[in-house]
């Protein structure tokens, strides 16, 4: 399963990257909001240039025209950019539009099955079930990721599902497990992964016995 980082924030994707285990970003308005940045296709730009791998931008346009022009525009900035569509029925007509034209479609707030299946026949490369959201609300959101896939792979269906919403390291596990392509992950839950006080006790305790052997890391004079 790849990882991606769900932030708009320029410092965050940087240091994503940095590590070598990011491979793409999804954004929304609400995050693009946060970033608080005076030029969205400035942020963007930033964005698409730091990621190597895809990063979805969204449309704010409800109707299918307006979402068309949108997408035909972010789809313009850079090579990497994906476009990200609300499923609905204005959704659903204009992935089918710009799909058609080799455009690539994230298509976003997916809480059920039915509305995957819908998004991949209209022609869309990704499908994002909202995972966290549907859990707000007493329902099983890794349930839609699991079937999501099961049928995917059933007919042949090239789509590939991101894990989105995702809100704690068990949620990444669990979309593992369910077979998820992609989860896209906050910066936080990021380092959540990475970290764990058994490790921190560890790094310390073996430097510890290291200086108190009195031992030093003898490199070659003018190694790499
Ligand atoms: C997905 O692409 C969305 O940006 C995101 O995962 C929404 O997550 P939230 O429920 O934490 O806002």
């Amino acid at each position: 399963m790849e990882l991606f980082l769900d932030t708009a924030n320029i410092e965050e994707v940087r240091q994503g990257v940095k590590l070598g285990v990011v491979s793409g970003v999804t954004t929304n308005p609400s995050l693009a909001a946060r970033a608080g940045t005076p030029s969205f296709r400035d942020l963007v730009l930033e964005v698409c240039r730091l990621v190597p791998g895809p990063v979805s931008v969204e449309v704010t346009a409800l109707d299918a025209g307006g979402m068309v022009r949108q997408a035909r525009e972010l789809a313009g900035w850079a090579p990497n950019v994906v476009v990200k569509i609300p499923v609905t029925a204005a959704g659903l007509e204009a992935i089918s539009t710009v799909s058609k034209e080799g455009i690539k479609v994230n298509c976003t707030l997916c809480f059920s099955v039915n509305q995957c299946l819908l998004a991949a026949r209209a022609g869309a490369a990704y499908v994002s079930p909202f995972v966290g959201r549907l859990d707000d609300t007493g329902h099983d959101g890794m349930a839609v990721v699991r079937d999501t896939v099961e049928i995917f792979r059933r007919y042949n269906i090239a789509t590939k599902v991101i894990a989105a919403s995702i809100r704690h390291p068990l949620h990444v596990v669990a979309a593992a497990k369910a077979g998820a392509d992609i989860a896209t992950v906050p910066f936080k839950v990021l380092m959540q992964m990475l970290h764990h006080p058994l490790t921190d006790i560890g790094l310390s305790r073996f430097l510890e016995d290291w200086k108190a052997a009195g031992l030093e890391f003898e490199l070659p004079v003018g190694g790499h």
